[in-house]
């Protein structure tokens, strides 16, 4: 029998000992492939920190603008050096968070569950997000009935939709995404106010293969030991680096772009055999948010 306690130690050691995870560990250069991805992304042309909905973000700090521009670009940039497709989403005015495009919606099989915004003043960006998708030839879009923050709290692998509750999507949008995807959705209780959305405290290294990174303290201890019994072989990260949200990361299977500052994460990702690529996004992270917030990824 498998045990389902909480993971202990630093950030090499996995919460398990499956055979698999023995292989992994022992053959550390095993190569990574990526798969090119779709990406949807806004630019931070109106980002600005005059509300407060998430313990990063405080009014009183300015923001540099050109700074968080030239710090998103390079990211936009990053991706299509890698090979991938990164579409644009016209920025609105009013809103200031609408930078953190995952939050926008979730893509599965090409099918658009919409967003529904916790908090008003991020309210308008779902309908922003609709007629995006409206406009570019996607037909399975489901505006939702229940609080849901997008990708900020729904993560795919090929196994799963694993869905964050707790701060901002409704646990009932759980049911509603189960619905509409067919696909298991696996609630998980978050319960530090730092790590608000799932992607703050979880992030895909390799959907296929359904391996995972994350950070156990932000969550409830009954929804640290489904984690542990779905991902024995889980990354599990260090407090400082998820303090420097580095699980806020996406991954191309290969690739991990994360941010920089969470130099923890390096080693155990190149001892699995992924590529580390530290971003700089120090503006944005002001609002709360960095690489996984400012990135949709639109799969077919
Ligand atoms: N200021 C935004 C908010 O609090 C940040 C969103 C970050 N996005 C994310 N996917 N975690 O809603």
């Amino acid at each position: 029998m498998h045990s389902a306690r909480a993971p202990q130690g630093g950030p090499w050691q996995t919460a398990g000992c499956t055979p698999a995870a023995r292989v992994r560990r022992e053959e550390p250069s095993l190569p990574r492939d990526a798969r090119p991805r779709r990406y949807l992304m806004c630019p931070p042309a109106h980002f600005r920190v005059t509300y407060s909905i998430n313990p990063w973000m405080d009014p009183s700090k300015p923001v540099e603008l050109p700074l968080a521009l030239a710090q998103w670009e390079d990211l936009r940039d990053r991706y299509r050096t890698l090979g991938h497709t990164v579409d644009i989403l016209d920025p609105g005015p009013g809103l200031p968070d609408m930078v953190f495009a995952a939050n926008g919606a979730t893509v599965i099989d090409g099918r658009v569950l919409g967003a529904r915004f916790a908090h008003a003043e991020r309210a308008e960006e779902a309908e922003a997000h609709l007629e995006w998708f409206r406009a570019h030839g996607f037909t399975g879009i489901h505006r939702p009935a229940h609080v849901n923050e997008g990708e900020g709290d729904f993560a795919v692998t090929s196994s799963y939709i694993l869905a964050g509750r707790g701060f901002r999507s409704s646990p009932l949008s759980h049911d509603e995404a189960q619905e509409f995807f067919g696909r298991p959705v696996i609630g998980l209780d978050l319960v530090d106010p730092r790590y608000y959305h799932l992607d703050t405290a979880l992030s895909i290294l390799d959907d296929a293969a359904d391996e995972i990174m994350y950070y156990p303290d932000a969550f409830s201890p009954g929804s640290r030991s489904v984690l542990a019994r779905l991902f024995p072989d889980a990354l599990i990260a260090a407090p400082e680096d998820a303090a420097a949200l580095g699980l806020n990361a996406v991954s191309d299977g290969r690739h991990v772009l994360l941010p920089q500052a969470a130099v923890g994460l390096y080693a155990p990702l190149r001892a699995r055999g992924f590529e580390p690529l530290g971003m700089d996004l120090s503006e944005l992270l002001k609002g709360g948010g960095s690489v996984k917030c400012c990135t949709q990824e639109l799969r077919s």
